[in-house]
This record gives C-alpha cells, structure tokens and sequence, in this order.
C-alpha cells in the first residue's frame, strides 16, 4: 500500500492507494473516528460491483452500514439527487456522528461529498473513488457540488475527506471509454506540473490503455501526489489551485452546450486541452510549442481532439462566460507556458473565438 499525506492542518488526511485496498475502508474509518452510522452513497453499477466488499469491511470493523443508490451519470448530479440523498439519511436516522462513503465515480464523490457537507452542517465523509478519473483527481481536494442546467458544478463546497482509500483492481472492471477519460486528467498532470511524467505517459501509452497494472498504479500514485502538492499550497483556489482547470474552461463549456450527454467529462476536459493549448501557444504566453505535443498526446490516448463540428463556437462562447472561474466578466485560463509549467491568463474573447474555430475545424 502507498500513502500519500494530505497535509491541511485539522482537515489533513491520508489517500491509501492499493491492490486490493477497499477491503481495508472499514479499518481506515474506525482509525479516523468511529462513526454512530456510514451511509454508502452509490450507483447501481458500482453498488452491484463493490458495495459487499465495502459494507462487509464496514461490519467486520464494528460499524453498522447502509447503501443509499442513486442514477449513475453526470446527469444525476442535480440538486435532486442530493435532496434524495438526505431523505436517505433522515429515513437512517443519520445523526451528526454518522458518515457518508462515497463509492463510485467522481459524479457520486462530488454529490454524496456535497450532501455530507450540508448535511446538519457538515458530517464525516470518505472517497471510496472506483473510475480512474475519480481516483487521480476528483476524489482528492475536497471540492464537491452539483451542476445547474446553467452550468457544471456551480453550487458547491468544500468538504475534505477524512481519508481516501483507492484500489486500483476496481479498474478492472472500468469500461474502456471510462479508462480513457481518467487518463485525459492524468495526462493533466504531466503538462501542469510534471514533464517527466508527461513523457513517460506518452510512452506508454499503449500499456496504460491495455490496463497494465503497474503503469496504472504509478499513474494514480504520481497523480495522487501532483494534486497533493497543488492542493496543500493553495486548498481554496486562491492561486495556484486553478492551474488543476487547464482544459476545463473550454471542456466544461463543451459539456453544459452538448447538454451533459454527448461527451463524458474526461473527453471534453481533453478537447478543452487541445484547444486551451493551441492558445497558450497562439497568444505567445507559451515558451515553447505545446499545441502539437498536447494534441498528440491526447489522440495518442485514443480521446477526441476537437469537438463535433455541430457545437458552434458562439454557444460555447456564451457557456464560457458564465463559468464560475470568469471574474469580473474577464475570462481567465490556465494555459501551459511549457510541458510541466502551468499558469493563469487573462485571455480575450477574440483569442477565445479564434481557439473554438480552430478546435472545429477539420485541420485536427
Ligand atoms: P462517473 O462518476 O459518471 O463514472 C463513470 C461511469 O463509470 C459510471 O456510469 C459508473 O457507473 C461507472 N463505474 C464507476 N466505477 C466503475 C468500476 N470500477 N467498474 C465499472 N463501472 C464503473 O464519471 P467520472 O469520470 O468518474 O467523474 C466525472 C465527474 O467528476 C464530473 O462530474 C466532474 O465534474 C467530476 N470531477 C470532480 C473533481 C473534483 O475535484 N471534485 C475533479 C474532476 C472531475
Ligand atoms: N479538479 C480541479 C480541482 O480540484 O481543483
């Protein structure tokens, strides 16, 4: 097993990443903080998978678990599902020692993070992340929220876990096209922060996308460790954090106009790095050519490139603007400067158009 130390004072955790790991939940909890009661937020995909495995650690350790499902899918992740949620846990007589398990993707971890945040005002909550992209990035950091129809993720909190426990054999049964979406966020990783890491992941691309079990592991584990790094300097977004949103300015415009259908949030995190690179490059704020490399990167992990031909620019323009990232009607981008160097801009409309028409123009 390896640990990596979440370093946030009262709020510090520990992310335990192993083969086998989701046995060890209810041993994880018990040496946090004994819970009166853990709910078990999941879909039924992941419930039907995993949820024994983790109620049967739960109970071996003395405490008494329950399964709450809701739909599967970031169409789920609405307001409603979470009043659902706490109807749950009002029915279980949740009291403000009980705790909330979120086993699943990052849609599940973002809206059971969300009700355990609100819930009596805040009670104990634990990832349990099953898909890669929740395992490299949303299960770690303590955003949780919900989408509005409006746009992704606009009514939120922050609420850390007390502990994240990963076991990369749950990847197992991940669906291909899910595998690559975590890899798009991976891949974040190495442009941001890492060109080391960067270039490995570009080499091994193909044992990545066969599922070989130590590239995957070290992808999480570096992953796990990036984030870390990024999240202790600066938890509340107040700086450094945004650079975590290279891809995302674009990509979660792509998701709201497409309707939170079309694309899943990895595929348009990776458009959304093509195009946010081509202008980091464009605007002259990179040192060095990174389009080309992030695109090759990105078509290497077999992810789209560029957006359906269908999606206008203007509509994604629009969607763009309300992003909760925008500040005072500016619209600010974490661009590559180079691989492995990320920071934040104040990008044009005009640069922005420029970038859209490119991303959906044939010459990808
Ligand atoms: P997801 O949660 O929708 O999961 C994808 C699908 O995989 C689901 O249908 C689920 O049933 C299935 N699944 C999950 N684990 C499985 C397993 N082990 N075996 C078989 N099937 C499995 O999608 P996602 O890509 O994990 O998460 C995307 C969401 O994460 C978006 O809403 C995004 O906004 C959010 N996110 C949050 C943060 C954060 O910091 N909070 C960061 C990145 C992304
Ligand atoms: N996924 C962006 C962040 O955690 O800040």
């Amino acid at each position: 097993m390896h640990e990596v130390k979440v370093n946030l004072g009262e709020r510090s955790y520990v992310v335990t990443i192993g083969r086998g790991a989701i046995s060890q939940i209810g041993q994880i909890v018990t040496s946090v903080r004994h819970p009166s009661m853990a709910v078990v937020v999941s879909n039924p995909t992941v419930a039907r998978l995993y949820g024994d495995e983790v109620l049967s650690s739960l109970s071996d350790a003395g405490i008494r678990g329950e399964l709450v499902v809701v739909a599967a899918g970031e169409r789920s992740k609405t307001l409603a599902t979470v009043r659902r949620v706490y109807d749950a846990l009002l029915d279980l007589k949740v009291d403000r020692s009980g705790a909330v398990v979120a086993l699943g993707g990052g849609v599940i971890g973002d809206l059971a993070g969300f009700a355990a945040a609100t819930y009596m005002r805040g009670i104990d909550f634990y990832q349990v992340p099953t898909t890669l992209l929740a395992q490299v990035d949303a299960s770690v950091g303590g955003k949780t929220g919900v989408d509005l129809p409006q746009g992704k993720n606009l009514i939120g909190a922050f609420h850390q876990p007390r502990a994240v426990v990963i076991d990369t054999l749950t990847l197992r049964t991940l669906p291909a096209r899910e595998l690559r979406c975590g890899l798009a966020e991976v891949i974040k990783h190495g442009i941001i922060y890492d060109q080391e890491f960067f270039w490995q992941l570009e080499q091994r691309a193909r044992h990545l996308l066969s599922r070989c079990e130590d590239d995957l592991y070290h992808a999480v584990c570096r992953s796990v460790e990036i984030k870390r790094d990024v999240v202790q300097a600066d938890e509340r977004e107040s700086g450094l954090r945004a650079i975590l949103n290279f891809g995302h300015t674009i990509g979660h415009a792509v998701e709201v106009v497409t309707g939170y259908g079309k694309y899943r949030h990895g595929e348009a995190v990776a458009i959304g790095m093509v195009a946010e690179a081509f202008i980091a490059e464009r605007e002259g704020y990179a040192e060095e050519p990174v389009a080309e490399v992030v695109a090759q990167a990105i078509a290497k992990m077999r992810l789209p490139v560029k957006m359906d031909a269908s999606v206008s620019p203007d509509s994604l323009l629009r969607a763009i603007e309300l992003d909760k990232k925008a500040r005072a009607g500016e619209i600010r981008l974490a661009l590559p400067t180079k691989i492995g160097r990320c920071d934040v801009f104040t990008v044009s409309r005009d640069a922005i158009c420029a970038a859209l028409e490119f991303a959906n123009s044939a010459a990808l």
